[in-house]
């Protein structure tokens, strides 16, 4: 059995009872815990050629999206002929893959419900892997795994879950009932809970409840995909590697404000989930209650709200708008089109 973590998760114990248990069972494990976040191609391509060096009948993966992701590529790798650069894309996974167990240790990613793997390739450009292959036969949601976690990355991988349930409810494609549905209740769940697990991090209800809703969020955004605001964040992971959830942070507000005039309706109806304050406005009320809410959230948190404070400058803009264009498999989704002049202009207003 593979068993796939990173360091920090080993050394603050988090993996010990999950690998007890395989022991118990008289499992065989080769632990992989060289997992980087934001999991660069070389790591993957050094980990499933390890990993076809080792006798393995099933991949478990206790960790954030990182680990999850990597997991996911070994065990659709592990006896595949295909090559990874070959897979990047949608439905592009041919052939099955091994038992696969995902337990995820931050709220955030809902990598363990999503068909997707994110890779960051040599150039620093964040590419996808979706494919049905990858959904796990498990996912095992574990509350305690994530009392430990820092305030920092409870706020940036809680926001990142917040915007995968607010990105899927007004995707332009496949939105649908359900993933509404998932949308609205993600959102609840993670609106009312991401205070307290900063603040009060034992709070076992509340880590639950961000669990539960970065898993829905996961669902939600597994069946009507993310947009611009993960499309504008993915350059910034990749060229100052700011946390996912940070760089989404960074870029969300902006990117609300510019999809405002397609999106204001279906904004409205989240506002009052998020923020229940607002319920008694009007539509538009609402809607531009929740992008001033979610702007004051992130400096609520504790995070940087600014581009500048990450070594981001006016030079670097537009290298970013240009990365950004090149997520086409987000931007279709986005409620309004985005072009080169509107992306370079959302990252100067969030410098
Ligand atoms: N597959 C998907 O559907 C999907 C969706 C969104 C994001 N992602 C990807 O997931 C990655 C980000 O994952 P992430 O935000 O979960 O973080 P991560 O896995 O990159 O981990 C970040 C850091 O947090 C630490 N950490 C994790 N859990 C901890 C805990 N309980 N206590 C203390 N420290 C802990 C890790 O050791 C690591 O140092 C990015 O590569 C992103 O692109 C994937
Ligand atoms: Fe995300």
């Amino acid at each position: 059995m593979a068993f796939v973590t990173d360091c920090g998760i080993l050394e603050r114990g988090l993996a010990d009872s999950a690998l007890a248990g395989l022991k118990e069972h008289g499992i065989d494990v080769w632990v992989f815990s060289d997992v980087v976040a934001d999991p660069p191609e070389a790591m993957i391509l050094a980990a499933v050629e390890e990993a076809r060096r080792q006798v393995i009948d099933g991949v478990v993966s206790v960790g954030g999206g990182s680990s999850m992701d990597t997991a996911k590529l070994i065990a659709v790798l592990k006896d595949s002929q295909q090559a990874l650069p070959e897979i990047y894309g949608v439905g592009l996974v041919s052939g099955g893959r091994l038992p696969l167990v995902l337990a995820p240790t931050t709220a955030g990613t809902g990598s363990e419900v999503t068909p997707i793997s994110i890779v960051t390739t040599g150039t620093a450009e964040k590419k996808g892997v979706v494919s049905p292959q990858l959904l796990p036969d498990w996912a095992v949601l574990d509350a305690t795994l994530t009392t430990g976690l820092p305030a920092a990355v409870t706020a940036a991988t809680g926001i990142d879950a917040m915007v995968h349930a607010i990105e899927a409810y007004t995707s332009r494609h496949k939105k649908n009932p359900l993933s509404d549905c998932l949308a609205r209740e993600a959102l609840r769940l993670l609106s009312a809970n991401i205070r307290t697990a900063c603040f009060d991090p034992g709070n076992i209800a509340a880590r639950s409840d961000m669990l539960l809703g970065s898993m829905l969020a996961g669902m939600a955004f597994a069946n009507a995909p993310v947009a611009a605001v993960h499309a504008l964040a993915y350059p910034l992971g990749g060229h100052f590697h700011v946390p996912h959830g940070l760089s989404n942070a960074l870029v969300l507000p902006h990117v609300l404000e510019f999809n405002m005039p397609e999106a204001i309706e279906l904004y409205g109806e989240l506002a009052p989930i998020i923020f229940p304050g607002l319920a008694g406005r009007d539509p538009q009320g609402r809607a531009a209650g929740m992008v001033e809410g979610l702007r004051a959230l992130a400096p609520q948190l504790g995070m940087q709200d600014k581009l500048s404070q990450l070594g981001v400058s006016h030079n670097h803009l537009p290298m970013l708008a240009a990365d950004a264009m090149k997520q086409t498999r987000l931007l279709v989704n986005n409620p309004r089109e985005m072009t080169y002049e509107a992306a370079l202009a959302i990252y100067a207003a969030a410098l």
